[in-house]
């Protein structure tokens, strides 16, 4: 996240991607949390540009509000975002996008709420790899931390 209100969020990728261009000219991105069972087809999707294959047929797309931001089905949580800005750095260019939605399948939500441990999702060690399950649940944010005594 970069701000909170309105929630913005950054996306940065490589200039030479065929994914920026789209993105320019729709105005518009989606972020798509793969489960761990998709960690293959997402992969391939890293191994790939767009510019050679259509990664779309691998996923049922749907859209959203904005009409414009392809999403993936099969994915745990699917972030819609409308583009705010766009800020160029030497070989990568950050896309900045406000949240309009989160789309999640009930069978991934408690109590209103994505459950990280129901969409069992990964992450990638950068710059190489591998790939990780995301672990256990540890312990409550902004209040774990208030039974802390400090050394001094
Ligand atoms: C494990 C993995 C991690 C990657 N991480 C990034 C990344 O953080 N930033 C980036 O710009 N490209 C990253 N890539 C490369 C792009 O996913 C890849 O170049 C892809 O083909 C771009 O697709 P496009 O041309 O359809 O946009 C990664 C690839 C893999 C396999």
């Amino acid at each position: 996240m970069l701000h909170d209100n309105p929630p913005l969020i950054g996306v940065a990728m490589s200039k030479k991607h065929y994914t920026n261009s789209g993105v320019k000219e729709n105005r518009s991105f989606s972020i798509n949390i793969p489960t761990s069972d998709m960690v293959v087809v997402t992969d391939y999707c890293g191994l790939h540009s767009g510019s050679d294959v259509d990664k779309s047929k691998e996923f049922e797309i749907f859209y959203g509000d904005l009409e414009t931001a392809p999403m993936i089905n099969e994915c745990g949580v699917n972030i819609e975002c409308k583009l705010i800005n766009i800020k160029e750095f030497k070989n990568t260019e950050l896309f900045i996008g406000e949240i309009v939605e989160i789309y999640s399948d009930e069978i991934y939500v408690t109590d209103n709420k994505p459950d990280v441990k129901k969409f069992d999702s990964f992450i990638c060690l950068m710059p190489n790899g591998p790939y990780w399950k995301i672990g256990e649940y540890l312990a409550e944010a902004y209040e774990v931390g208030t039974s802390y005594k400090p050394k001094s």
